[in-house]
């Protein structure tokens, strides 16, 4: 038995927090059925007896700027051993910040809607030979990086990332032991970025604070014992005006080389201070990094002379040119997701320019910015000779474990599940964003909401969506209501329950804990769903005297079917209160199953009795009570079908009713957001399998091959984002004339959640328990497809099913973590229990 990893929050190595760290550990065993026993957890004098696999809360001493190690020693239940040790660092802790943060308040705070100029901000620092470690603690309103000497320090982007400002505000944790000479150069460049720059399609700015602002310790610990702290104050130097000319997310970025700072105008720094006071917190998200590297698969010139480079994949990231360039010349990156006759398409961006300005010095150099990013597939330049330029592109996206595979004897069906992938990689960028390119990249709720299971099949979003959650709660309203946007950050959308993006306040947690079994993150977010549901409930109430219509939620607005493939925004928002009922029965269901989880037995009753209640105000509005909706549509269908609000006769009859529409359809799906996850399980669940297959497999427009076969490598956010005929779906939502950017986005996730479908029906994995600690293996063959497999990395290990179908004889593998059970079941009806191991079936 060998312990196979061990994280601490999720990290397997360089950790710094301000709390106790929960510790995880998963074993690798050859021997069929092992499972863990017990295992203790120590440090130092601290010890503790468990037979958790996951979230075990550290529970040893926690003093500041101090290194500890865990052990775990695990007993299997053949009698097996293995010990495996982790080390992380504590932060601050409580420790008073004796630096102060800076600004340069000779800037005026930029006008309404523009970005400020990037701050500069500089300090010499001498120490004493014999440093025994060094680091830097720092964080800024805006986002910043720090030089020491000219060279960057750590290796990560737009930090402190997107946090709810008033809340919250992430610090980072560089060590620079060995860096530091005696006499050296600390630099730090501070954008706009969330905080200060322009952000969301009202383009507000100045969010969180007027001007761009830093804050940052030097920590000096020398052999003898002795420390030194320098942190920021009036002794540092700002400036603007140096290379970083212009630096925001819609615009892009615009760098002159040939600017000599060191002439600039530096003045003493200005003393300031946040305008609220938010906790200032050891980074405990999920850090923006280059996360690959792509190289152009075909380079044209366009009509206009533009050298239009493809880099063959949709994704979020900048690029990295490198030059050979003269004195004063300006070379221009233009990025566009799209090419319509040859040309960047680039009103589908609205207000974003998306471009990349580079002024050169003589000779090779090489540029990539760093204080924005950009949502593309094209990049169209100009200013340079092409022979004189090597371009490529930094993938940039949090750090997200990939867990999840799949595959399929389906060309298309891949290249789908890839383009999933890439949504969730160009759109988890520090928060779960809409969208990589226009002028958005916002954290809509209801997108996350739809996508976060098939992400969770991707991606260990653990850290990733524990910082987005504690915004969500810290930002949830008095009332109840959960911001549509999350980190609010500018949004101007009143705080009120909606459904469906409301309901990401369950479904996202629901999501990551079947996923990694986390319990303390239901319970630390149980209160925030409680409160959503109760405003659910009241403004359901509002209105209406009858008793059943109380519990029929229509008010105060909802988005409805979303992006549905026929009509504009006012037609999908006319469907919200079928959909918002189905929605509100649903997340009492899980609150009732959380609360039980909990332990909290009397809220599960009276959540299991809400639902019951919700169930039957669905049927008695708005069906004729056998399963058939007085106003008919997909969506409309396929929730009470998913979420189990039927019995089976109606049951039977919705599917039957939902299939009958989808054929009158001409085959194709007419879902928005809140039903396009589910309405493959909606058929396949209710004895509809072959045309779920048929919806999935469609390659007409609406489908999700379509997009693939219309050459898209993410996903799109309007089905027909790129319309049969070639032209590009700008359709303003209300008046569907094509005449300005309309609402299209090549990149955006929601429609991906049929992932979740594809990994838990095609490859047939899907957990039972928390962490997969249960799970269950039914793939249902179907489609004309003679093999799937998926793979997840469960907190446990690896769980894996492949199968093939061949002459009629269906073969199955199914790979069981140590500690965690499978239930296998075939297509020919047999159900087999197993332990971990390696198991093969024929059925
Ligand atoms: C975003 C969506 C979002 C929606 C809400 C759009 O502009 O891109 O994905 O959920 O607005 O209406």
């Amino acid at each position: 038995m060998r312990i196979a990893s061990l994280t601490l929050d999720g990290l397997a190595e360089g950790l710094v927090t301000d709390a106790a760290p929960r510790i995880s550990f998963a074993l690798e065993s050859d021997v069929r059925g092992e499972a863990l026993a017990s295992a203790r957890i120590s440090s130092g004098d601290w010890s503790v007896e468990t037979d958790d696999q996951v979230g075990t809360r550290y529970g040893g001493p926690l003093e500041p700027h101090t290194e500890y190690t865990v052990t775990v020693e695990a007993t299997g239940v053949t009698g097996a051993v293995a010990s495996a040790d982790a080390t992380f660092r504590t932060g601050r802790l409580d420790t008073p910040w004796t630096a102060t943060w800076i600004t340069d308040a000779r800037v005026a705070p930029p006008e309404k809607k523009a970005s400020p100029p990037p701050l500069l901000l500089r300090r010499s620092v001498a120490t004493r030979p014999g440093i025994r470690r060094a680091w830097i603690e720092a964080t800024a309103l805006g986002i910043y990086e720090l030089e020491l000497n000219g060279v960057k320090v750590g290796d990560r982007y737009f930090a402190p990332g997107l946090t709810s400002y008033e809340h919250h505000l992430q610090y980072q944790t560089y060590d620079v032991t060995g860096m530091l000479t005696g006499d050296d150069e600390l630099r730090a460049i501070v954008g706009g970025g969330w905080a200060v720059g322009s952000f969301t399609y009202h383009r507000v700015n100045r969010i969180a604070a007027d001007r761009p602002a830093f804050l940052a310790e030097l920590h000096v610990e020398y052999d003898d014992g002795t420390r030194e702290t320098i942190g920021t104050d009036e002794s540092w130097r700002v400036a603007t005006g140096g290379r970083f000319r212009m630096a925001e997310w819609y615009d892009g970025e615009t760098y002159d080389a040939t600017v000599d700072e060191d002439a600039l105008d530096w003045a003493p720094a200005s003393l300031t201070k946040p305008r609220k006071k938010p906790a200032l917190i050891a980074d405990y998200g999920a850090p923006v990094r280059r996360q690959g590297e792509l190289t152009p698969v075909a380079r044209t010139v366009a009509p206009s002379g533009e050298v239009v480079y493809d880099f063959g994949q949709n994704f979020a990231g900048v690029v990295r040119a490198r030059l050979r360039g003269s004195h004063g010349q300006t070379v221009a990156f233009r990025h566009a997701e799209v090419l319509v006759d040859g040309e960047l398409f680039v009103k589908s961006l609205r207000t974003a320019k998306a471009t990349a300005t580079y002024t050169c010095v003589d000779g090779d150099q090489e540029y990539s910015p760093r204080l924005t990013y950009m949502g593309f597939r094209y990049v169209g330049v100009t200013g340079i000779d092409p022979d004189d330029l090597e371009l490529t592109a930094y993938v940039l996206h949090s750090d997200l474990p990939e867990t999840g595979t799949f595959e399929s004897s389906n060309e298309l069906l891949n290249k789908l599940d890839a383009a999933i992938r890439w949504g969730g990689k160009s759109n988890f960028v520090d928060i779960p964003t809409d969208c990589p390119q226009r002028d958005e990249r916002q954290g809509w709720t209801g997108d996350i909401a739809v996508f976060a299971s098939t992400a969770a099949y991707h991606f260990d979003m653990s850290r990733f969506f524990d910082k987005w959650l504690r915004d969500l709660s810290a930002e949830q309203s008095r009332g109840g209501g959960i911001p549509m946007v999350v980190p609010r950050a500018g949004d101007k959308w009143p705080i009120l329950p909606t459904a469906c993006w409301g309901d990401s306040c369950v479904l996202v947690p629901w999501a990551e804990y079947l996923a990694r079994g986390d319990v303390e993150l239901l319970r630390r977010q149980y209160p925030t769903m409680k409160r959503f549901l109760k405003a659910a409930k009241r403004w359901a109430g509002l209105f209406s005297i009858r008793p059943t219509r109380r519990l029929v939620w229509r008010f105060p607005f909802h988005f409805g079917d979303w992006a549905a493939p026929e009509g504009g925004a006012k037609d999908w928002i006319a469907k919200g209160k079928w959909i918002a009922t189905a929605y509100f029965a649903n997340s009492a269901g899980l609150l009732s199953r959380i609360a039980t989880l909990l332990g909290e037995e009397k809220d599960a009753r009276y959540y299991a009795q809400l639902r019951e209640r919700i169930v039957e105000a669905f049927r008695v509005v708005f069906t004729d009570g056998e399963g058939r909706l007085k106003d008919e549509f997909q969506t409309g269908y396929v929730l009470p079908l998913h979420f189990g609000m039927t019995t089976d006769a109606e049951g039977a009859a919705m599917a039957g009713h939902l299939a009958r529409l989808i054929r009158d359809n001409g085959g194709h799906l007419a879902t928005g957001f809140p039903g396009t996850p589910y309405i493959l399980f909606a058929l396949s669940d209710h004895g509809r399998l072959d045309q779920a297959y048929d919806l999935l497999l469609q390659t007409d427009c609406p489908s999700w091959l379509y997009m693939v076969a219309a050459g898209g490598t993410t996903v799109w956010e309007r089905w027909d984002a790129l319309r049969p005929d070639g032209t590009v779906n700008t359709a303003d939502l209300q008046t569907g004339s094509d005449d300005g950017g309309g609402m299209v986005s090549f990149n955006h996730y929601a429609a991906g959640a049929v992932g979740d479908w594809m990994y838990r029906r095609i490859a047939g994995i899907e957990p039972v328990a928390g962490g997969y600690q249960e799970f269950r293996v039914a793939p249902k063959p179907g489609g004309g497809l003679t093999s799937a497999s998926g793979s997840v990395r469960t907190p446990y290990g690896t769980a894996s099913a492949s199968w093939t179908l061949a002459d009629g004889e269906f073969r199955l593998r199914v790979e069981v973590p140590v500690s965690t059970t499978a239930m296998v079941e075939l297509p020919d009806g047999t159900v087999h229990r197993v332990d971990s191991g390696v198991h093969t079936f024929v059925g």
